[in-house]
C-alpha cells in the first residue's frame, strides 16, 4: 500500500536517462532491500533494472533480460541482485512458492517488476518505485522510501 507523498520525483527524457537513474540506485543499494517496481507495459521497468545491475557492478546491460518467463534472474555484483517479474504470477502465494523469502538476505537486493500484482508478499519496509509514461520518451519516476534501509539507499542516490 502506498501512503504519503513520494520521497523523490524525477523525470527522464530518454531510455538512457532512466538507465542512468537506475545505475545511481544500483550503486546505492543496501543489503536486504526490496525494490517494488510498478508501471504499465513498456513503462521502462526493465530499462531501470538494467541500470541497477550496472550500478551494482560486474554486469553490463546485455546481461539483463526481462524475467517474464524465467521469473527470476540473478546478477552478481557488489550485492547479488535478484530480478523478478510478477506479470505472469497469480499472486503472492506463487511468489512465495518461488522462494521469494530466501532471496531476501543481507548480501542481496531484490527488485520485483509488476510488484502491484503481488503486493501482499512485498514487505512493508521497501523502496517503492513507480514509472509512468508521460510522453513518447518522457517518463515520470516516483520513489517512496519505507524503512531505514530504503531511506539510506534513496539518500545515497540523491547525493550522487
Ligand atoms: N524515458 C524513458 N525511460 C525508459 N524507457 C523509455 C524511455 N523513453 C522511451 N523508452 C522506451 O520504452 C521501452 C521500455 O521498455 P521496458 O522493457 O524497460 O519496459 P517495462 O516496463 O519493463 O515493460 P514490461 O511491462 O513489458 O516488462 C523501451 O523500448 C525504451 O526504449
Ligand atoms: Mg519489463
Amino acid at each position: 500500500m502506498i501512503h504519503g507523498a513520494p520521497t523523490l520525483q524525477l523525470q527522464t527524457v530518454s531510455a538512457q536517462q532512466t538507465l542512468e537513474v537506475g545505475t545511481g540506485l544500483g550503486k546505492s543499494l543496501v543489503g536486504g532491500l526490496v525494490i517494488a517496481l510498478v508501471g504499465a507495459l513498456g513503462a521502462g521497468k526493465t530499462q531501470f533494472v538494467k541500470g541497477m545491475a550496472i550500478g551494482n557492478g560486474a554486469c553490463d546491460a546485455r546481461c539483463v533480460t526481462s524475467p517474464t518467463f524465467t521469473l527470476i534472474n540473478e546478477y552478481a555484483g557488489r550485492l547479488t541482485l535478484f530480478h523478478l517479474d510478477a506479470y505472469r504470477l497469480s499472486g503472492p502465494v506463487e511468489l512465495f512458492s518461488l522462494g521469494f523469502d530466501e532471496l531476501m538476505a543481507p548480501d542481496s537486493a531484490v527488485v520485483v517488476e509488476w510488484a502491484d500484482r503481488v503486493a501482499g508478499a512485498i514487505p512493508a519496509e521497501r523502496l517503492q518505485v513507480h514509472i509512468e509514461a508521460v510522453g513518447a520518451s518522457v517518463r515520470g519516476l516516483s520513489f517512496w522510501a519505507y524503512g531505514s534501509a530504503a531511506e539510506s539507499c534513496l539518500g545515497a542516490l540523491c547525493n550522487r
